[in-house]
């Protein structure tokens, strides 16, 4: 049984509620930052290893420390609570379940950054969580955690949760901060970054929730013991929603030292694929990241057990790797197309594009309309080679990484399972008729997990 940091208390009833939260140990973090100071906080968080779970896996004290501190001019914390990449829901878990775990969170670092006023920018469509979050926000504010004067220390903080209005793109740092501004929510161009010049153009740290939930372990137990946790780069415990074709589907707290093979067979997380069928692939981290051949997914090229970290996942590149991305786990069987998968992404990126830039507004929609061509069985070959081509002309010629986001699953699919979108050009037939042919599968290395 893996270590539990952020989900110990899942279970308790009332863990919602302030005064039950506060008995289990809940606030015991801010009362011991507010005695260590915001220097001192920085520097837990630095020794943690802990690093951004929103996606990119940026190491939390690095950016915090890059945070700009002009004399008399605000700096703002916003907490990314946008979670809208399919496959993704652990932020949602956290905040309906834990409020105080989060709200702990953003009181300590607000203080360690120096924010008096910090928001919740959450996803529209998470319209009952703003609830809960608001009733947890004037418990701690009754409880004297939030307001003026925190614990004494004259420091005043206020959190305020801002809904957004049902948009990706918003889950984009600067999107996320035009949006909180009331804008459109466009990604702006990189640099200046928000440590310097973010929110109404003053320095600003945008964090994930699950990032700064997880400072909350860090207070309590010392950076130094959160980062014997895990392994190598990947410190402490993170956050997997899994789902697709598992018995088990939900969120998994995992300390990063277990293998992709015992997450999905092990009776502690993801309990195998129903009705004994074969595995097929994966998509190891949310929707924009490469799926993976259960092949590559269990062992990576070099022929070693991947593991459920960071590197592991990543290890071999995008030509055999993926990413950790934002923990959103989810698994294909045997029956599953590849082609009608990717089919539905592209149409979900398309749909999503801000469409400031072209090779992402218009290569979306390509990449959209081919695909859909080839999973109704009315492509041809050189389709795929139009599809590899376009794909590669939005990666990295973007202002913001949905580009990438939108190409990668493509590209994967293509590389991985080529002879499956073949299939479909030569067996127009049965593509209309929704057979889907070829199966790619893998039994598990060692099935004995669990
Ligand atoms: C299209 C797109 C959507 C994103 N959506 C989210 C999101 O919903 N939640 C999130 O925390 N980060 C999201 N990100 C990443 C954020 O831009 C940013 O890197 C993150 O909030 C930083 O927090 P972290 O350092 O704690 O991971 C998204 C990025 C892109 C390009
Ligand atoms: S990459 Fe796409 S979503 Fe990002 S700024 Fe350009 S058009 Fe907008």
């Amino acid at each position: 049984m893996g270590r539990k940091l952020l989900l110990e208390h899942e279970h308790v009833e009332g863990i919602r509620y302030y005064e039950t939260y506060r008995r289990n140990g809940g606030y015991a973090a801010v009362e011991k930052a507010f005695k260590m100071g915001p220097a001192d906080i920085v520097e837990e968080v630095k020794k943690s290893g802990l690093r951004g779970r929103g996606g990119a896996g940026f190491p939390t004290g690095m950016k915090w420390s890059f945070l700009a501190k002009p004399e008399g001019v605000p700096r703002y914390l916003v907490c990314n609570a946008d979670e809208s990449e399919p496959g993704t829901f652990k932020d949602r878990y956290l905040m309906e379940f834990l409020p105080h775990l989060l709200i702990e969170g953003l009181i300590i670092s607000s203080f360690a950054l120096g924010s008096n006023r910090t928001y919740i920018y959450i996803r529209g469509e998470y319209a009952w969580i703003v609830d809960i979050l608001e009733q947890a926000i004037a418990e701690a504010n009754q409880a004297g955690f939030l307001g003026k004067n925190i614990l004494g220390s004259g420091f005043d903080c206020q959190i305020y949760v801002q809904r957004g209005a049902g948009a990706y793109i918003c889950g984009e740092e600067t999107a996320l901060l035009e949006s909180l501004e009331g804008k459109r929510g466009n990604p702006r161009i990189k640099p200046p970054f928000p440590a310097i010049k973010g929110l109404y153009d003053c320095p600003t740290v945008v964090n994930n929730v699950e990032t700064l939930a997880a400072v909350v372990p860090i207070i309590n137990i010392g950076g130094e013991e959160y980062a014997k946790i895990g392994v190598g780069k990947s410190t402490g415990t993170k956050l997997i929603s899994a789902c697709g074709n598992i018995n088990k589907p939900g969120i998994y707290e995992i300390d990063m030292t277990i293998s992709v093979e015992e997450f999905i067979y092990g009776e502690e997380y993801c309990g195998g694929i129903p009705k004994g069928k074969r595995l097929k692939a994966c998509i190891p981290g949310g929707s924009s990241v490469p799926i993976l051949p259960a092949n590559l997914l269990l062992k990576t090229a070099k022929g070693e057990q991947r593991m459920m970290t960071y590197e592991s996942l990543a290890d071999g590149g995008f030509p055999t790797g993926s990413m950790m991305g934002s923990g959103g786990f989810i698994v294909l069987d045997e029956d599953q197309c590849v082609v009608r998968h990717t089919y539905s992404l592209a149409r979900f990126y398309r749909h999503e594009s801000c469409g400031q830039c072209s090779p992402c507004r218009e290569g979306t929609g390509w990449m959209e309309k081919i695909l859909h061509k080839i999973e109704h069985g009315k492509g041809d070959m050189r389709d795929i080679d139009l599809l590899w081509d376009i794909q590669s002309k939005i990666e990295g010629n973007t202002i913001c990484p949905l580009g990438d986001a939108a190409a990668w699953p493509v590209a994967a699919a293509i590389r991985h399972f080529r002879d499956e979108f073949e299939w479909h050009v030569l067996n127009p037939e049965e593509s209309q008729k929704r057979n889907f042919g070829l199966a790619h599968y893998a039994d598990p290395i060692s099935v004995a997990v669990g």
